[in-house]
């Protein structure tokens, strides 16, 4: 089976690209690489990307936080763009390109704070930042719209849990055991179907959307 991921540079996508599970072939769409020969296009290379049966939105980027006096407006605008309008504009141009015609499964990796309950639950303090929450409801609204085109393909939203990563904590689970958690739930067909909800993939509960 074939998949493409974003954001292979660091943490879960570069684990799911170097992943050895012998049952995957893994594509990467990097903003830093470009190496078609080692399976890496670039986000202005795509007309050679393979076309794929699964495709995982990963790269992101993550906000210093802060109150709304204290929040940087500019990085605002770049969370947005990375988190929410490349991946939607990604698609769009996949779409065009005729790469989408094999997808079964679109996995948007979103996190706990793209569940506005989860959100309004939460106090203050604990919040990762505007833009961030922002940038991750959004894309758990942009799925929920998706679904209503009824495409060819299933379209779900998943929290890998907390990373051990640059944008998670040294106590978060290691990339490549959450990359083993969720190629076995793609191989078990687990994203055939639409959740209503956010999956955690690390507790294989649903959070509400
Ligand atoms: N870490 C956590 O605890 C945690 C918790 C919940 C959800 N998540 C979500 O899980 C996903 C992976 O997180 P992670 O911790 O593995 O992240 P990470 O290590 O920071 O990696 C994110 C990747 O995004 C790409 N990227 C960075 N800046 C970019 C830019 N300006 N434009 C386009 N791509 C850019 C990079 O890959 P390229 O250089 O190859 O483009 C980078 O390797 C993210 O969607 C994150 O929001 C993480």
């Amino acid at each position: 089976m074939k998949i493409a991921i974003t954001g292979i540079s660091s943490g879960l996508g570069a684990a799911c690209f170097h992943s050895n599970d012998a049952r995957f072939t893994v594509f990467g769409i990097s903003h830093s690489q470009c190496a078609p020969e080692k399976k890496i296009y670039s986000y202005s290379n795509l007309m050679a990307l393979p076309t794929m049966e699964v495709l995982i939105l990963n790269a992101a980027i993550g906000d210093s936080g802060g109150t709304i006096q204290e929040m940087n407006p500019v990085e605002l605008e770049q969370v947005m763009s990375v988190n929410v309008l490349q991946p939607i504009q990604l698609i769009h141009e996949l779409f065009q390109l005729g790469k989408l015609t094999h997808l079964k499964q679109l996995i948007l990796v979103g996190s706990r704070f793209s569940s506005q309950a989860y959100i309004s639950s939460s106090i203050f303090e604990n919040l990762p930042g505007y833009a961030y929450c922002l940038s991750k409801t959004s894309l758990s609204l942009f799925a929920q719209i998706l679904r209503k085109e009824n495409h060819n393909f299933t379209v779900n939203i998943i929290h890998p849990g907390v990373l051990n990563t640059e944008m998670g904590n040294p106590d978060g689970n290691h990339p490549t055991l959450t990359c083993e958690v969720l190629f076995e739930l793609i191989a078990n067909d687990y994203f055939l179907k639409e959740y209503t909800g956010i999956v955690d993939i690390s507790t294989s509960k649903i959070i509400d959307f």
